[in-house]
């Protein structure tokens, strides 16, 4: 079974949904020497095998898989329609219809659980939760490893005892959708270090991952007990990711100054680039998920161009990403060179 201990450089690069994550990159980083993860969120299962193959056609090395745990609460309509009725302006001026009643998506969960079974993958990662123990235990079976993202020790003791064969710890310097397992949770807002030193010793192998900005943080993390080190946000400038002109260019930005996490764009919290709609938005945005993620999703798309409106992910070492291959920020983050 996969042991991201063994890895030839110890960076695992982040699965990044909704257009970052491409089978060029996964593929780059794996073929690189770290472990490159595909991000399966977001995607149908037709077209997530389809991104399999892509990275099969360009690889030979192993590569991961990345899913979203789903969880159904009663939807909050109340909620729900107040922070669409504070959107309407800013929809209208750009030209944008809101839906009012999105309907709850699973995001095919248990499909692509079969799709990733039957193609055989190395190992698979799940965020927003831990799934059933019979999902680990059909994973085990086949010799494919389990990462669970963990944002908390109390986390990890729940996917422990549900058959997780490692851990990813995400501390609250992370870019991008935090793995806190309840959608209405408060963020515990862990940093990284002291959650890897939380959960190291548990039995099981620890992946590290928040805020990186260079190889001394990769080594910090390392020394903390880590395994290896995932990392999302120095990817993100790579000619191989799928990231928009408009996030790509502000993450070079110096009009962006300080990152912050915000539930304004999906319901969930997630850590971005403070825009002026972070700036706006944030404090009314109700804890529900994926409604909201639906319900921005016609905005963002209308203001794909203007940094100002779109999410920006990113982690705290933001400042780190450069505009250099894959393979050249994997080798930069090589503890050994
Ligand atoms: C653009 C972006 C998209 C992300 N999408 C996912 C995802 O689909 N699944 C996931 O588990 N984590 C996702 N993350 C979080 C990463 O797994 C990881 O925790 C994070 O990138 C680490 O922090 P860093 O960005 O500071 O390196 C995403 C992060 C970013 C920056």
């Amino acid at each position: 079974m996969f042991d991201p201990s063994t890895l030839a450089v110890p960076v695992v690069g982040a699965p990044m949904a909704g257009g970052p994550s491409t089978p060029a990159l996964t593929a780059a980083i794996s073929e690189a020497g770290g472990f490159g993860m595909l991000a399966g969120a977001y995607l149908s299962p037709d077209a997530l095998r389809d991104q399999l193959a892509a990275v099969r056609a360009l690889t030979d090395a192993p590569f991961g898989v990345n899913l979203f745990v789903p969880e159904e609460i009663p939807l909050d309509a109340d909620a729900f329609a107040r922070f669409r009725d504070l959107l309407l302006p800013l929809a209208h001026a750009r030209g944008a219809d809101l839906p009012s009643a999105p309907a709850y998506t699973d995001d095919a969960f248990e499909t692509k659980v079969d799709v990733l079974l039957e193609e055989d993958v190395t190992a698979v990662s799940f965020t927003f939760g831990a799934p059933a123990p019979e999902v680990y235990a059909a994973f085990t079976g086949f010799d494919i490893a389990t990462i669970t993202t963990v944002t908390t020790a109390a986390e990890a003791r729940v996917a422990l005892d549900a058959g997780t064969s490692a851990l990813c710890a995400q501390g609250f310097e992370a870019g991008g959708h935090r793995s806190t397992f309840g959608i209405t949770d408060r963020d515990a807002q862990v940093g990284v270090r002291e959650l890897v030193t939380a959960v190291t010793g548990l039995g099981v192998p620890v992946i590290a991952s928040g805020g990186v900005s260079g190889v001394d943080d990769v080594r910090t993390l390392l020394a903390a007990g880590a395994a290896a080190v995932q990392v999302g946000t120095l990817f993100l400038r790579t000619p191989e990711a799928g990231t928009r002109p408009a996030h790509r260019a502000a993450l070079a930005d110096p009009r962006f100054t300080e990152t912050a996490t915000t539930r304004a764009y999906s319901g969930r919290l997630a850590r971005a680039l403070v825009n002026e709609y972070v700036r706006t938005f944030s404090a009314a945005a109700p804890p529900v998920y994926p409604q909201i993620n639906a319900l921005t999703g016609p905005l963002r798309r209308a203001a794909a161009d203007d940094p100002e409106v779109i999410n920006l992910w990113a982690g705290t070492g933001w400042r780190g990403a450069r505009a250099i291959s894959a393979a050249d920020v994997v080798a930069a983050l090589d503890p050994a060179r």
